[in-house]
C-alpha cells in the first residue's frame, strides 16, 4: 500500500474566548480521523491555529487591560491545553498573528492584485466618533425600521427577520462607546468573485463538498455573487495591508490562510515540504473541517483565492452540523455552554469522544448532546461491554497462569469473525461515518460478552481451576478485548493506551487487529474506565451557570458584542423594579382601519377604560399586525397593550402605545387576548 500524503484541518478558534463543547464537536470529529489515517499507515499531518484578528479581540484586549498581543498569547496556551485535554493530537498549533501567515497573506494578496482580483472603492459607513472607529454591523444596536421593534442589531431584525443596513436603523447607537454613530466615507478594498463564478460553479460540483453542502451553494452561485470587502480601517487588529497605510486585512482574509502559516511553520522543524502540499499540481491531499456556519468562506472565498493566487485547492471541505445541548442550543443561562474546562474538571473526555463518535454521521445535521443518553451509552458499551470483556477474564490469567496467555485458542472463529469486519469498520471511518462504525463495533462486542457467558470461565475455574481449557477460554477473551481496542483506538486513544499497557504490547497499528496474542505475558488488569457519575454532569451543568451568573452581574465582563456565546433566548435578564416600569393594560380594539400606503401598519382606536374623572381613555397605535389580521375581525377584540409607552411620531402619524402580539412577525402573529372578564383599562400584573 502507498502511503497517502493527508494534510488535514479544523476551523481556527476565536483567540478571544474559551473553547467549549461546541469547538469540541469539531476536534473530536477531525482527530478520528487523522488518528485513524496515521493508524492504517498514511502520512496524515493535522495542524490548526488561533484566530488571533480583528475588532472583537481588539476590544476584548482593551476591557481586560491588555494588549491584544497579551491577550492571544493567554489564550493561545488556555486553548492547548483544552484541546489536548481532550487527546486532540495536533501535529502544529500555531496563530494567525504570526511571521509566516504575514508572509503568506501579503504575497497571496500581492497575487490577487496583479491578477486584477482586486477592486477599490469608496463606502459610506456607521462610525462611533467617540472611539473613532467605525462599526461593524454587529456593534450597531437601534430600533428596525420595519417593525419600530428596539435593541436590534445593525443589520437585520430578530423581530421582524427584515434586513437592512445599519444605517437605516432608526436611533442607532454604537454598542461599543453608546454614541451615536455618524455616516463617513472610506476606501475599501475588494476581491473580486464574481470573476470565479464559473471556477467555483466547476469546483463546487467535482465531490469536493457533501451533496446538500453543494446544493446550498448552488443557490447561491446562480444569484449574483458580490464582490467581498477584504480591508478594514485603522484602529484594527491584524496586518497592515502592502502599501496601504492605515488599512487592515480582514480577520477572514488572513484566517483560512492561517492553515498554510500553520503547515509551513511546521515544515520549518520538520521533513515536510511546504510546496508539495500546496503548489497547483501537489499529489496530496487537503481537508479542511468546518461548521456549516462558516460554508461561504471555505467553498468560494478560499478557493477563489487560492486559485488567483496559483494554489492548489482543497480535496474536500467537510461541513458538520452545530452541537445543541439536551434538544436546544446552548445556553449560558441553562448551564448547558459547557466550557472545555469545566467539561474536563468534572468528566473523563473519553466519554465525550466516544459519545459524539457514537453519534457522527457525515452530514451537516446537528447533534443532539443528551445527558441520559450520554450516560446510558458509556456505562453500557464502554464499561459494560467493552472493558467488562478484560475484567472478566483478565483475573483468571493472573492468578492461574501468572500472566501467561495460553498457546492455543478456545474459539479461534469468533476472532477471525471479528477480524474480518477491520475493513468495513475503516470504511466507515474513513468517511466519516462514525456511528456505524461504533454500531458495528459494539456488534463484536456483544458477540464477544455472548461468548464469554456461554463458556462462564469462572465455572470452569472452580470445576477445572489451572486447567488449559480455562487458559484458552480467557485468552480468546482476552484477544477480542484487543481486537476490540484496536478498532476503538481513533476514538478512544487514552483507554487504548491504558489496554496496551495492560496486554504489555506495542502501539498497535489499524493491521495490529488482523494478529493474535498467544503465549504472552500481560499484566495486571487495571480497571480502564469508570462509569459516568450523574452527580458529575450536574456539578458541571451548575458551575456553567454559576460562572454566567457571575458573569453577568460583575458587568464589565459581558461582552457587548452578540456571539454565538450569547444564545440564550431570552433578553439579558433584569430586575422586578425593570419590568414594574412597563404599565401593560387591557385594551378593547374599538376601531382597525387599514392605513393609506402603508404595506404592514393597521391603525387601531383602542379603549382603556375610564380615567379618574370617569372620562374615557382612548388611544391610537399604528400596529405591524396587517398581513396576520383583517381590520374587521379586530373590532371589539380584547389585547394587551404598553400603555406608558412614550408616544412615536410615525410616517403615518403619532401611536400612543403598543399592543402585543407573539409570533415570528408576517403572517405569522397572534395578539394577546385576555381571558374572559378582564375589562378595558384593567391592569396586567
Ligand atoms: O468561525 C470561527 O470561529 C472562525 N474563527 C473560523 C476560522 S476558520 C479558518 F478559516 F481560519
Ligand atoms: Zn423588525
Amino acid at each position: 500500500m502507498n502511503p497517502r500524503k493527508i494534510l488535514v484541518t479544523s476551523a481556527l478558534p476565536y483567540a478571544n474566548g474559551d473553547l467549549h463543547l461546541g469547538h469540541l464537536l469539531e476536534a473530536v470529529q477531525t482527530d478520528i480521523w487523522v488518528r485513524l489515517q496515521k493508524m492504517r499507515g498514511h502520512d496524515c499531518v493535522y495542524v490548526c491555529a488561533d484566530d488571533a484578528h480583528g475588532t472583537a479581540i481588539m476590544l476584548s484586549a482593551e476591557r481586560q487591560g491588555i494588549s491584544p498581543e497579551q491577550l492571544i498569547d493567554k489564550v493561545n496556551a488556555a486553548h492547548q491545553a483544552d484541546y489536548a485535554g481532550f487527546h486532540i493530537a495536533f501535529d502544529n498549533f500555531h496563530s494567525t498573528h504570526s511571521a509566516e501567515n504575514q508572509k503568506f497573506s501579503e504575497s497571496i494578496y500581492q497575487a490577487l492584485e496583479a491578477n486584477g482580483h482586486i477592486e477599490r472603492r469608496s463606502i459610506r459607513q456607521l462610525f462611533d466618533p467617540e472611539k473613532e472607529l467605525f462599526l461593524a454591523d454587529r456593534y450597531v444596536k437601534g430600533t428596525c425600521p420595519k417593525c419600530k421593534t428596539p435593541e436590534q442589531y445593525g443589520d437585520n431584525c430578530e423581530s421582524c427577520g427584515s434586513t437592512y443596513s445599519p444605517s437605516e436603523l432608526i436611533d442607532p447607537t454604537s454598542t461599543i462607546s453608546g454614541a451615536t454613530p455618524i455616516e463617513k466615507e472610506s476606501e475599501h478594498f475588494f476581491f473580486d468573485l464574481p470573476q470565479f463564478k464559473d471556477m467555483l460553479k466547476q469546483w463546487t460540483r467535482s465531490g469536493t463538498l457533501q451533496d446538500a453542502v453543494a446544493n446550498k451553494l448552488s443557490e447561491w452561485l446562480d444569484d449574483e455573487l458580490q464582490q467581498w470587502d477584504i480591508s478594514r480601517d485603522a484602529p484594527y487588529f491584524g496586518f497592515e495591508i502592502p502599501g496601504a497605510p492605515g488599512k487592515y486585512f480582514y480577520v477572514w482574509l488572513d484566517a483560512p490562510i492561517g492553515y498554510m502559516a500553520s503547515f509551513d511553520n511546521l515544515c520549518a522543524r520538520t521533513k515536510y515540504d511546504f510546496n508539495d502540499y500546496w503548489d497547483k499540481d501537489s499529489s496530496a491531499e487537503l481537508y479542511h473541517f468546518i461548521g456549516k456556519d462558516i460554508v461561504n468562506f471555505h467553498t468560494l472565498f478560499w478557493p477563489a483565492m487560492l486559485t488567483s493566487a496559483g494554489y492548489r485547492t482543497p480535496t474536500a471541505v467537510f461541513v458538520h452540523g452545530f452541537l445543541t445541548v439536551d434538544g436546544t442550543k446552548m445556553s449560558k443561562s441553562r448551564g448547558t455552554f459547557i466550557n472545555a474546562r469545566t467539561y474536563l474538571d468534572n468528566l473523563d473526555p473519553e466519554y465525550l469522544r466516544y459519545y459524539l463518535a457514537a453519534k457522527l454521521s457525515n452530514g451537516v445535521d446537528d447533534l443532539d448532546l443528551n445527558f441520559e443518553d450520554f450516560t446510558a451509552r458509556v456505562n453500557s458499551d464502554l464499561v459494560g461491554k467493552v472493558v467488562n470483556i478484560a475484567s472478566r477474564c483478565s483475573g483468571f490469567i493472573s492468578k492461574g497462569f501468572e500472566g501467561m496467555l495460553a498457546n492455543e485458542l478456545d474459539d479461534p472463529a469468533l476472532l477471525v469473525s471479528m477480524q474480518a469486519a477491520s475493513e468495513e469498520i475503516a470504511a466507515h471511518f474513513e468517511k466519516r461515518e462514525y456511528s456505524k462504525a461504533i454500531r458495528l463495533i459494539m456488534t463484536l462486542a456483544d458477540a464477544a460478552n455472548q461468548y464469554i457467558n456461554d463458556k462462564q470461565p469462572w465455572v470452569v475455574a472452580k470445576s477445572e481451576p489451572g486447567s488449559d481449557t480455562l487458559q484458552q477460554i480467557c485468552t480468546t477473551g482476552i484477544n477480542a478485548f484487543r481486537i476490540l481496542i484496536c478498532y476503538l483506538k481513533p476514538v478512544l486513544p487514552a483507554m487504548a493506551k491504558k489496554a496496551e499497557q495492560f496486554l504489555n504490547i506495542e502501539p498497535l497499528s489499524w493491521e495490529g487487529s488482523q494478529s493474535v496474542l498467544l503465549k504472552h505475558q500481560i499484566s495486571v488488569f487495571k480497571p480502564l474506565m469508570t462509569r459516568v457519575e450523574p452527580e458529575k454532569i450536574t456539578a458541571m451543568v451548575e458551575s456553567t451557570r454559576a460562572a454566567y451568573e457571575a458573569s453577568i452581574s460583575s458587568e464589565n465582563e459581558t461582552s457587548p458584542v452578540s456571539t454565538q456565546e450569547n444564545e440564550s433566548p431570552f433578553a439579558p435578564e433584569i430586575q422586578f423594579a425593570d419590568f414594574a416600569k412597563v404599565d401593560l393594560r387591557i385594551a378593547r380594539i374599538a376601531t382597525a382601519e387599514h392605513v393609506e400606503g402603508a404595506d404592514k401598519l393597521l391603525k387601531l382606536t383602542l379603549d382603556l377604560g375610564k380615567d379618574s374623572a370617569n372620562q374615557p381613555i382612548v388611544r391610537t397605535v399604528f400596529s405591524g399586525i396587517k398581513s396576520a389580521y383583517k381590520p374587521e375581525d379586530l373590532e371589539g377584540m380584547l389585547t394587551v397593550v404598553v400603555a406608558n409607552l412614550a408616544p412615536r411620531k410615525m410616517k403615518f402619524g403619532l401611536s400612543e402605545g403598543m399592543v402585543l402580539a407573539a409570533g415570528p412577525g408576517k403572517d405569522e402573529l397572534w395578539l394577546l387576548e385576555p381571558h374572559t372578564g378582564a375589562q378595558p383599562g384593567m391592569q396586567v400584573t
